[in-house]
């Protein structure tokens, strides 16, 4: 990158030509690279041919010239570029190659619709901040190398064809043309091999690893994705939440010169969910959910006292400020957002300093239900301020959650309590080993099936399986999960135990996982691990919340990738070598493989 100490040398540049202006004398070009832009000039008195040739270049041509840096005309200087103290006169000038005129100008390419963006990516990733995210996941992936590398962990790759591992999603297939009628599924993640390598004695394991689920891609989701993925040997929780914390207290150290408080708070599931409504807590500001159903059981608003008489909860929260919001916006825009997450409705009050006495009073539609004790027990139980507003759902605890968490961060962007650049990091732990799945009428393990319980809830697993804490640990930074992982099981009755409870039959789990179990059976070290989502840690550090941003070439809503075209429709005879035969429906134009 060129700068004033560079003024007087020779120096010899390529690039694209970003932008040019033709003065008839003088032609100034922005010349890019990846380190940014400078300026060039030519000068029909420096050297005529290359200001001759200079007149006829276009934008994204790509050149090479040679000249000499001098500093800028006193109040020609620009700030807003880096090397804006300096211009380059050129007496040498190559054009390596024309260009069309692409189909958007790369330095406005944030207005331009995305999937154009994605048909033409070489040109998008010109952008000097696509090509910083870039270089910022680059950097992660070498701080992770290095980390582990000191630590003494290897790093081992594993298969990418592979059997199914039940992370449970839904598996990529991919037929086997010598084993005709068979599939290899690509990793959901390489979890199953990083638990054999634990087997094998490797003790410290890491994998930058590609991973592939078939769900449907979402803002900070995609089919394909990165893990730095870990496991090691004689662990406990604590030993792997430590060795981790200090790898990304490393990376936003060196990456974003934050400074993360060492060690990372421990928040157990039940708290997050109680005070955030969620697992992965926005911890940037506070405006914690509170249980009020104690209160609201003894009013009289028939939908609180009906919803706790049915065993659910009355849940809200107090938005600092938030009576600047107008009884429109509550009851329409606030409430619409709620019940698309499943509530029946968004009780309301704004916090007022009282007309008739001193102290506050609450203002609603729904006060006439509520003694003017209950008022001021839930004023208390809300620490509530003038001019606050507090919102409350009524219903069973998961649908309460689930609308309260989202209005929860809605409400904390909108009245502005997040503040930029602040990382709030907190790893949840003491998860829940199971969850019940009511459609399925059995238990479904929270994290994955291979995740142990804690010691002390071992008994549980014949008498309360609900109850059982895992010894599982995300870790949560601004609400967005980048971790996850957990001591696994190492002895094959606890795993056989927790397969029953799962209603996964001796023989599926034979079947399923036979090669898995049998490794335990040979002499399995006490192990734990975790992965992170390498997007997603990017996202947070380059401060975007477009996952498509921060990989180089992704796959749209739809799963395509709008560059190549993929998925696409294969040749016949490579379908016929594979012994399979493509169906086609008319109602529903999908393909769908079907074995021959
Ligand atoms: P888990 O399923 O929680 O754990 O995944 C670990 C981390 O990977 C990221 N992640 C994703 N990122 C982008 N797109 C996706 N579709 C996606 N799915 C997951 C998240 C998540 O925290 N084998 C276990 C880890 C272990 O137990 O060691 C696992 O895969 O940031
Ligand atoms: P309604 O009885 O439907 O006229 O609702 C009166 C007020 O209570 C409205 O502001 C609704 O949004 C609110 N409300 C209705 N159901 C619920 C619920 N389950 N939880 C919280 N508020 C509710």
């Amino acid at each position: 990158m060129l700068r004033p100490e560079h003024i007087g040398q020779e120096v010899a540049l390529c690039g694209w030509v970003n932008s040019y202006r033709d003065h008839g004398n003088l032609v100034f070009v922005d010349l890019r690279d990846r380190s940014g832009l400078v300026q060039i000039v030519f000068d029909p008195e420096c050297d005529a041919d290359s200001h001759q040739l200079a007149r006829t270049l276009r934008c994204e041509w790509v050149i090479a010239c040679e000249g000499k840096v001098r500093a800028r005309g006193a109040g020609l200087e620009n700030p807003k570029l880096d090397t804006g103290q300096i211009e380059v006169v050129i007496h040498r000038l190559t054009v390596l190659n024309t260009a069309k005129t692409p189909p958007f100008d790369p330095d406005t390419a944030e207005q331009v619709n995305e999937e154009l963006r994605l048909a033409y990516r070489y040109i998008d990733l010109r952008r000097r901040s696509m090509q910083k995210r870039l270089q910022v996941r680059h950097r992660v992936t070498k701080i992770a190398r290095d980390y582990f590398d000191q630590q003494g962990f290897w790093e081992i790759e594993t298969p990418m064809l592979g059997k199914s591992t039940p992370e449970g999603a839904r598996d990529f297939l991919v037929p086997s043309r010598l084993c005709k009628g068979m599939f290899y599924a690509l990793p959901q993640s390489p979890q199953l091999f990083k638990q054999i390598l634990m087997v094998a004695g490797c003790e410290r394991y890491f994998q930058i690893v590609r991973c592939f689920r078939d769900e449907d891609p979402r803002a900070d989701r995609q089919a394909e994705f990165t893990q730095i993925d870990v496991e090691m040997s004689f662990v406990t929780a604590e030993d792997v939440m430590t060795v981790n914390e200090r790898l990304i207290a490393r990376v936003f150290q060196e990456i974003l010169g934050v400074q993360v408080p060492l060690p990372v708070p421990r928040m157990t599931y039940q708290q997050a969910i109680e005070e955030y409504g969620i697992d992965r807590p926005d911890l940037r500001f506070e405006m914690k959910l509170k249980d009020i159903s104690d209160i609201a059981k003894a009013c009289s608003f028939k939908v609180f006292t009906d919803a706790v008489q049915k065993g659910g909860i009355v849940k809200g929260l107090c938005a600092p400020g938030g009576g600047k919001y107008s009884r429109s916006d509550i009851e329409k825009t606030l409430t619409d957002f709620v019940s698309d997450l499943g509530a029946k409705g968004l009780a309301w009050f704004k916090v007022a300093p009282s007309e008739t006495r001193q102290g506050l009073e609450l203002k609603s539609n729904l006060v006439k239900f509520f003694t003017p004790q209950q008022q001021q027990e839930i004023l208390k139980r809300f620490d509530a301020k003038a001019d606050d507003l507090i919102l409350m759902v009524a219903d069973k605890p998961a649908i309460v959650n689930k609308a309260l968490a989202p209005l929860r961060v809605r409400l904390g962007k909108e009245l502005g309590l997040i503040k930029e650049n602040d990382f709030r990091f907190t790893w949840v732990v003491d998860f829940p080993l199971f969850e019940w799945n009511e459609e399925e009428n059995r238990y479904d393990s929270m994290h994955h099936p291979f995740t142990a319980p804690i010691p002390e809830d071992l008994h549980k697993l014949d008498t309360d399986p609900a109850h059982i804490r895992s010894q599982a640990y995300d870790l949560v930074v601004n609400g967005s999960e980048i971790g996850g992982g957990s001591i696994r099981i190492h002895q094959p009755a606890v795993q056989a135990k927790v397969f029953d409870l799962l209603k996964i039959t001796r023989k599926q789990a034979e079947e399923r996982f036979g090669f898995f179990l049998k490794a335990l059976e040979y002499g399995a070290p006490p192990h734990g691990g975790i992965a992170f989502g390498l997007d997603r840690l990017v996202m947070l550090l380059t401060g975007t919340d477009n996952i498509r941003d921060v990989i180089a070439f992704p796959k749209t809503q739809r799963g395509q990738c709008l560059l190549t075209g993929a998925p696409s429709e294969v040749d016949p005879s490579q379908l016929q070598e594979l012994n399979l035969r493509v169906q086609r429906h008319h109602q529903e134009p999908k393909n769908q493989a079907e074995m021959q």
